[in-house]
């Protein structure tokens, strides 16, 4: 495919421009008051994918955000590849740290993009990525090189736990019906060295409430013979966690799947260098559960983080007060073989015990969903990992990723076929944080690398 490479370097201010423009739609599922723009921007995804070649596209209506469905099917002896992605993005704020507005794109160049990276919230995650398939669409249709069937599932609420795909999915397997599904939502080591990601996190995620005196109270009144919510929730949440860095929920390891020594040495050949990631975060050491290594506890271990914790008076100046209530909302990276349902039972029964006389506690589960793991040996692995070593000059390695996608497992569930994670983000991207970007490079190459998988898919299945 000699061609392709030469039709991205055709193409590829198009390709920036159009991709640019789907960026400046502030799509924040979060944030109700962006709901219009969530809608307008699954209108402009349908209309990308009919201007691509797809045979028929459609908007399908769903209790929350809609769901962007779009196929071309050239033979249906032929395998079909499924594609997800997701155009809603994560709330920009805190706005004061954005060098650029979040929602008026631009490319800047870095130490680690030459070549410039396009500075937007969705950049990398995932209106750059999901679009990188469009695009490699458009390619296969224009030059008659598309080897099979293609359906595309775009949805607009992954980033906050895709309560209707789910629904959606469940409602519509005979539609959905393929053989691998291609996502590109996560990363890769570096620009010159491709991995796939083999596994995702699962995740629980919860909200906390303390509620001691019925009101706010003058800590000088009352200070020392009243329980502060706030104290207890910080002690509370402090115990949740033993000196060696252990989450102290009773049950809480019970299920998950340790990795042999030999599995462990392997991830261990993934280049990583502890002394750049300390200093890409101006840290002066690392933190951790005892026993892994950074790259262990990112991937294979489970972990309990707050994520927000607030109460009392935080603005200017000091106000001597006992807050009535305290908060925080808590997440639960999960690894396979944890259910996610289990373990947010575990942890509301867990976290209630611990409340001491004089407050009541309250938790409240979000949302949540299974980890994954993936084999390296399945068809469509090999092909990704033969479209990268085309691509890229290298093999790309295996890696399990500490995110998660909860879709991942609910497909494998319900659609009964494997995922292929191709993904083409950099840890350094700054997804979900301000100043997110997408390298040019990146994005040229994955339009570049995604027919090289269609091509090398369907060689392999036959
Ligand atoms: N694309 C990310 C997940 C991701 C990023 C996986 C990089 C691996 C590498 C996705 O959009 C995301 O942010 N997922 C959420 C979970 C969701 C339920 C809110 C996450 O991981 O926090
Ligand atoms: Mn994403
Ligand atoms: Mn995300």
């Amino acid at each position: 495919m000699e061609n392709i490479k030469a039709y991205v370097q055709q193409h590829k201010d198009r390709f920036i421009n159009e991709l640019i423009e789907l960026l400046k739609i502030p799509s924040v599922s979060a944030d109700t008051a962006y709901s219009h723009d969530v809608f307008e921007t699954a209108d402009a995804v349908k209309a990308s994918l009919e201007k691509a070649g797809c045979d028929f596209v459609e908007i399908c209506d769903t209790p929350g955000y809609p769901i962007v469905y779009g196929e071309k099917i050239i033979d249906p002896s032929l395998p079909t590849v499924l594609v997800y992605g997701h155009y809603d993005v994560q709330p920009p704020d805190p706005m004061e740290l954005w060098t650029s507005p979040p929602f008026e794109p631009v490319i800047k160049k870095t130490e680690i993009h030459p070549e410039g990276a396009i500075f937007a919230r969705g950049s990398c995650d995932d209106k750059g990525q999901m679009y990188m398939h469009v695009k490699a669409l458009e390619y296969m249709v224009q030059s008659n090189t598309l080897p099979c069937n293609v359906k595309f599932m775009i949805e607009g609420e992954e980033e906050i736990g895709s309560k209707s795909l789910s629904w959606f999915v469940e409602r519509n397997q005979e539609k959905l019906k393929n053989d691998v599904i291609l996502i590109s939502d996560t990363g890769m080591i570096s620009n010159q060295q491709p991995s796939i990601t083999t596994g995702l996190r699962g995740l629980s995620y919860v909200e906390v409430e303390v509620t001691g005196p019925n009101r706010d109270l003058h800590s000088g009144l009352y200070g020392g013979a009243v329980a502060n919510p706030i104290n207890v929730l910080a002690k509370m949440i402090a115990s949740l966690h033993d000196e060696n860095n252990h989450i102290t929920i009773p049950g809480f390891y019970d299920n998950v799947a340790e990795l042999s020594l030999e599995e462990r040495a392997e991830m261990a050949k993934a280049p990583f260098n502890l002394e750049n990631y300390k200093k890409a975060l101006d840290l002066n050491d690392v933190y951790g559960e005892s026993g892994y290594v950074t790259n262990e506890r990112n991937s294979i271990r489970p972990t309990l983080d707050v994520n927000g914790i607030w109460g009392g008076y935080t603005g200017e100046g000091a106000k001597t007060v006992i807050a009535s209530k305290a908060f925080a909302k808590i997440s639960m990276r999960l690894v396979p073989n944890q259910d996610w349902e289990e373990i947010t039972e575990l942890f509301t029964k867990h976290f209630t015990s611990l409340a001491p006389a004089g407050v009541t506690v309250k938790v409240k589960p979000h949302h949540g969903g299974q980890g994954y793991v993936t084999p390296t040996n399945s068809i469509g692995y090999k092909a990704a990992n033969m479209a990268y070593t085309e691509t890229f000059g290298v093999p790309a390695i295996p890696v399990r990723s500490g995110g998660s996608i909860p879709i991942v497992a609910l497909f494998e569930k319900e659609l009964k076929s494997k995922t292929i994670l191709m993904g083409f983000g950099l840890d350094s991207d700054a997804i979900h944080s301000p100043n997110e970007h997408f390298g040019i490079f990146n994005y040229l190459k994955g339009i570049e690398t995604i027919p090289l998988f269609y091509k090398y898919f369907v060689e392999l299945s036959k």
